[in-house]
C-alpha cells in the first residue's frame, strides 16, 4: 500500500515499511526502511532527522530552513554533486554549466500496477506504483523516481527516468536506478564471487568506513562479482535479524556501491556502471535506467532470500512457464562434446526415454562447419554430416519417444572461420586500427546495430519455425573487449548492446510464448534478473562435480528461486576437478532446482542405471517441493563443515532436507537432522531417501565377508559391483514438528571402520542424504 499527506510517503508490504519526506529545501529523503511500523504520514516528527545545527567544515545547504541542513549528512533519495554532499552521487552530469545539480521535489503519482519502461525488462504485476518527478530548474532537467511496491513478495523495484527539458546536449556520465541512505547497523557485506566453473562463492566482510564496490565491466552481469548482494545487521543468522537484499534486473555492466560514513551513515547504490559509460542526451530525448530491487527482512537472510525468491517467480518470469514443473532433461554436451552422430544421439534419447527423463538437448555442434569450437558460429544451419536428415526428422523421433526436443543456440557470437564473418566482417565488435582479441576463438556481434539485431532474430525464427523446438538453451561464451562502435557515442556502446539484446529476446520470446528459455554464459557469466526476465531458468555453471556445486548452489540459491536454476548430473570423475563422487550425491545436490542430467547413461553400470531410475521417480514425486518449495540454507559447508538445505511446501505439511558432507572423519559425531519452521504440534513421518551401498566403497574390507580373497581393484570386484550393491540404511521416524525443528533427532552413527550393518550410515567423503518428511495423523486419531 501507498499512502502519501503533507509531502510523506508511506509505502507498506506486508511485513515491511519505507518512509520518504520532502524536506523544508525541497529534497527527498528517506527516513525509515526496515519491519512494518504502523501509518506514520499523520504523525511525522519521530521519523524525521534533526540537525539543529551543522558540523564545522560541512556546507550548509540554507540558513532559512534548519541551520544544520547539510546535504552531507541528510538520507537522500537520489544525490547530486556540488551542494554539499560529498558521498557518492547518484547521478552525474556534463550539462553547459557544469557539473551542480539540484533537483526538488515537484510532484507525485500514485498508479494502480505496473509501468513499462521502453527496451528494459520490467517487472510485472505489482501491488502499486509511485512516480515521484524532481526538477532541476536551472538545468531544466527533470527526474523520475519510480517505485514499484510488490506487497506479499516484500520487494520495492525501484527505476530512474532522466527527461532533457534543455536546449542543449547533456552527457550522462553516471545514473544510478537505486539509492538508500540509513542509519548504519554494524552491517556486513555479503556478496557472491567467482569465475568459470566456481560462480557465486559466497563472501562476507563486516564493513568499516568507506566505499565497497561490486561491480562488472565485463559486458555482462558477470561471474566475477554477481549483482545480487545482502546487507546483514551485526545479529542477523540464517533465521533471525535484519538483513536487507538487493539486486538489479540488468544483464550488462553493473555497479553496486556502499558507502560507510564518519557519521555512520550507509549509502547504497545500485545501478548502470559508469565504467566506459557515457551518454549524450539530447534536448527532448529521456534516459531509463534499469529496475534495482530491495527487500528487508526481520528474520535473518533466508527469509531476504525467500522473499528474493517470490519476487522472482511471480514478478520477473513471465508466460506459460512461470511458476510451471519444469521437465528433467538429458544434454548431451558432456555427453558427447562435439564428437556425436545422429545415430548416437538416438540412442541416447532412446535410453534417456527408458529412464522417465523428459526432454533432449541437442548442444553445440549441431550447425556449420562446428567439429570443434574454433568455427561455425555465426552459420546457424544444420551440419548435413552430423544431421543427415535434419532437425525436423530428429525432433520427430525425440517426440516419438515421448520426449521434447531443444537445442543450444549461442546467438551472439561469430567465429573468425564462418560464412557470417566473411560476409559481414563489419558486424563483430572490434576497433578499427587493433587486431581483435578473441575468447574461446570467436568475436562478439555488435548487438546495439539494428541489422545485427534482425539477422539473430530471422535464424532464430527459421530454425524454432521449422522444427518441433521446444526448449531453448541460449548461451554467451566470451566477455566483451575490443569496445568500438561506428554508430554511436563509444560511451554508449555497452549499454546498446543489452538493449539490443533485450529487443532479440523480447521479440523471440515473445513469438514461441510455449518455448522453455534456458540462459547460459559459460554457465553463470549471466545469472541476472534481466535474462529471467525473459528466460525462464539458467544455467547455473559448467561445473558440475557435485562438491562444488554445493557452494554455487549456495550461492546461487540466496538470491534466486530454485525454479530458475538448471543443476546435471554428471560423470565421475567429474571433468572440471576430476573429483570422484557417488552418483546418489551427485543427484542429491542436483535435485534441488531445475534437473538435468549430463552424461553418457550407457557408461552407467545396471546398479547406477537402477539409481538414477530411482532418483528420476524421487524428482518427479516431489518436483513441485523441490522446483517452488520454500528454500532455507540451514548450514553453510565453509562455516560448519557440512551443508544442510531444506525445502518445505507453503502449507508446511511436507519438505525434504539435504545432508551433504565433505571429507569423511574418524571417529565421526552424533549426527543430528534438524530442519526448520515446521508446524510443532503436527505429527510428521520422515524419511531417508533409500540408496543402495556400491559394494567397491568397501575396498579391502570385502575379504571380511566374501568366502574367498577378492583383490578389491579386480575384474571380479568390478564386475560384481556393476550389478550388486549392499542394502542402505532405512531410517525413519514418526515425530512431532517440534523435535525436526529443534534437532531432537539422533540419526544412526556414520560407519566408523568397525562394523556395518542397517543401523549404521555410510556416507564416506563425498556422501549425502535426502530425507523427506510429510505430516500424518496422530496415531490415537486413526
Ligand atoms: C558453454 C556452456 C556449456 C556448453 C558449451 C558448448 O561452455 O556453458 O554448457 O553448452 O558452451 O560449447
Amino acid at each position: 500500500m501507498i499512502i502519501e499527506k503533507n509531502n510523506i510517503f508511506q509505502l507498506d508490504t506486508d511485513d515491511t515499511t519505507y518512509i520518504m519526506r520532502v524536506s523544508t529545501a525541497g529534497h527527498l529523503l528517506n527516513e525509515y526502511y526496515g519491519k512494518r511500523i504502523r501509518s506514520a504520514v499523520d504523525n511525522n516528527e519521530f521519523s524525521k532527522e534533526k540537525w539543529p545545527y551543522a558540523h564545522g567544515c560541512s556546507v550548509v545547504y540554507d540558513d532559512k530552513g534548519e541551520s544544520g541542513y547539510c546535504l552531507d549528512l541528510v538520507s537522500l533519495e537520489y544525490s547530486s554533486i556540488g551542494k554539499g554532499d560529498y558521498r557518492e552521487p547518484s547521478i552525474e552530469l556534463k550539462t553547459e554549466n557544469g557539473y551542480v545539480l539540484d533537483f526538488k521535489y515537484s510532484s507525485f503519482q500514485i498508479n494502480k500496477g505496473c509501468i513499462e519502461v521502453n527496451g528494459l525488462p520490467t517487472p510485472h504485476d505489482a501491488d502499486e506504483t509511485l512516480i515521484i518527478y524532481l526538477v532541476d530548474e536551472v538545468a531544466k532537467l527533470t527526474l523520475v523516481l519510480t517505485y514499484m511496491v510488490f506487497e506479499k513478495a516484500n520487494v520495492i523495484a525501484r527505476s530512474v527516468k532522466l527527461i532533457n527539458n534543455s536546449t542543449a546536449n547533456v552527457e550522462i556520465n553516471k545514473i544510478m536506478s537505486l539509492q538508500l541512505d540509513m542509519l548504519n547497523q554494524d552491517f556486513s557485506l555479503v556478496n557472491f564471487n567467482g569465475a568459470w566453473i566456481g560462480e557465486m562463492h559466497q563472501s562476507e566482510k563486516a564493513i568499516g568506513q568507506g566505499i565497497y564496490i561490486n561491480d562488472s565491466k565485463t559486458g555482462c552481469s558477470s561471474n566475477r562479482h554477481n549483482p545480487f548482494f545482502l546487507l546483514k545487521a551485526k545479529e542477523c543468522t540464517a533465521n533471525f535479524g535484519n538483513c536487507f537484499a538487493f539486486n538489479l534486473i540488468y544483464s550488462g555492466n553493473h555497479l553496486e556501491e556502499v558507502e560507510l560514513t564518519t557519521f555512520d551513515k550507509v549509502r547504497v547504490q545500485l545501478g548502470l556502471n559508469s565504467y566506459c559509460f557515457n551518454w549524450i542526451l539530447k534536448p527532448n530525448e529521456e534516459f531509463d535506467t534499469p529496475f534495482a530491487v530491495a527487500t528487508f527482512s526481520a528474520n535473518g537472510f533466508n527469509k531476504a532470500s525467500q522473499n528474493m525468491h517470490d519476487f522472482t517467480n511471480n514478478h520477473v518470469v513471465r508466460g506459460k512457464w512461470a511458476n510451471a514443473p519444469r521437465p528433467i532433461l538429458i544434454n548431451n554436451w558432456e555427453a558427447t562434446y562435439f564428437k556425436f552422430t545422429e545415430g548416437k544421439l538416438n540412442s541416447l534419447a532412446k535410453l534417456a526415454a527408458d529412464i522417465g527423463i523428459e526432454l533432449f538437448v541437442l548442444d553445440d555442434g549441431w550447425f556449420g562447419t562446428r567439429t570443434d569450437d574454433t568455427k561455425g558460429l555465426g552459420d546457424w544451419y544444420v551440419n548435413p554430416k552430423k544431421l543427415p536428415h535434419g532437425l525436423e526428422h530428429l525432433a520427430d523421433k525425440i517426440n516419438k519417444l515421448g520426449m521434447k526436443f531443444g537445442l543450444w543456440f549461442e546467438p551472439e557470437m561469430v567465429n573468425e572461420k564462418s560464412d557470417l564473418y566473411i560476409k559481414h566482417p563489419e558486424w563483430a565488435i572490434k576497433c578499427p586500427d587493433r587486431k581483435e582479441s578473441f575468447g574461446r576463438n570467436q568475436m562478439v556481434l555488435n548487438l546495439s546495430i539494428e541489422a545485427v539485431q534482425d539477422y539473430i532474430i530471422g535464424f532464430l525464427d527459421e530454425t524454432l519455425s521449422a522444427a518441433n523446438i521446444e526448449y531453448v538453451k541460449w548461451d554467451m561464451n566470451r566477455n566483451i573487449s575490443d569496445i568500438y562502435s561506428h554508430e554511436y557515442s563509444q560511451g554508449e556502446l555497452f549499454h546498446r548492446y543489452t538493449l539490443g539484446l533485450y529487443r532479440i529476446l523480447s521479440v523471440i520470446t515473445k513469438k514461441y510464448p510455449n518455448v522453455l528459455f534456458e540462459s547460459c554464459a559459460s554457465g553463470g557469466n549471466r545469472f541476472d534478473l534481466g535474462m529471467m526476465s525473459y528466460m525462464h531458468q539458467t544455467w547455473c555453471s559448467d561445473d558440475t562435480d557435485a562438491f562444488e556445486r554445493i557452494q554455487i548452489q549456495s550461492g546461487t540459491a540466496s538470491g534466486y528461486p530454485l525454479s530458475t536454476m538448471g543443476c546435471h548430473v554428471s560423470a565421475s570423475p567429474s571433468h572440471q576437478l576430476l573429483r570422484r563422487t557417488p552418483i546418489d550425491t551427485r543427484f542429491n545436490v542436483a535435485a534441488f532446482g531445475c534437473l538435468g542430467y549430463e552424461l553418457d547413461l550407457h557408461k552407467l553400470s545396471p546398479v547406477e542405471l537402477r539409481a538414477v531410475k530411482a532418483q528420476i521417480d524421487f524428482y518427479k514425486a516431489h518436483r513441485q517441493l523441490l522446483q517452488y518449495g520454500t528454500f532455507y540454507q540451514l548450514k553453510n559447508m565453509n562455516t560448519d563443515g557440512y551443508a544442510s538445505w531444506m525445502v518445505l511446501s507453503a502449507d508446511r505439511s511436507e519438505g525434504i532436507i539435504g545432508y551433504y558432507q565433505g571429507l569423511a572423519k574418524a571417529n565421526p559425531k552424533i549426527d543430528i537432522l534438524k530442519g526448520y519452521n515446521l508446524i510443532d504440534e503436527k505429527l510428521y513421518n520422515i524419511e531417508v531417501r533409500y540408496q543402495e551401498v556400491n559394494i567397491k566403497t568397501f575396498g579391502g574390507l570385502i575379504n571380511m565377508i566374501s568366502p574367498i580373497n577378492l583383490n578389491e581393484d579386480g575384474f571380479l570386484v568390478d564386475q560384481i559391483s556393476k550389478r550388486k550393491t549392499m542394502d542402505g540404511e532405512k531410517e525413519t521416524y514418526d515425530v512431532y514438528g517440534d523435535a525436526i525443528n529443534n534437532g531432537a533427532i539422533k540419526l544412526f552413527p556414520q560407519f566408523a571402520g568397525t562394523g556395518f550393518d542397517k543401523n549404521v550410515r555410510l556416507l564416506a567423503d563425498f556422501g549425502s542424504r535426502l530425507y523427506y518428511f510429510h505430516t500424518i495423523e496422530k496415531k490415537d486419531e486413526k
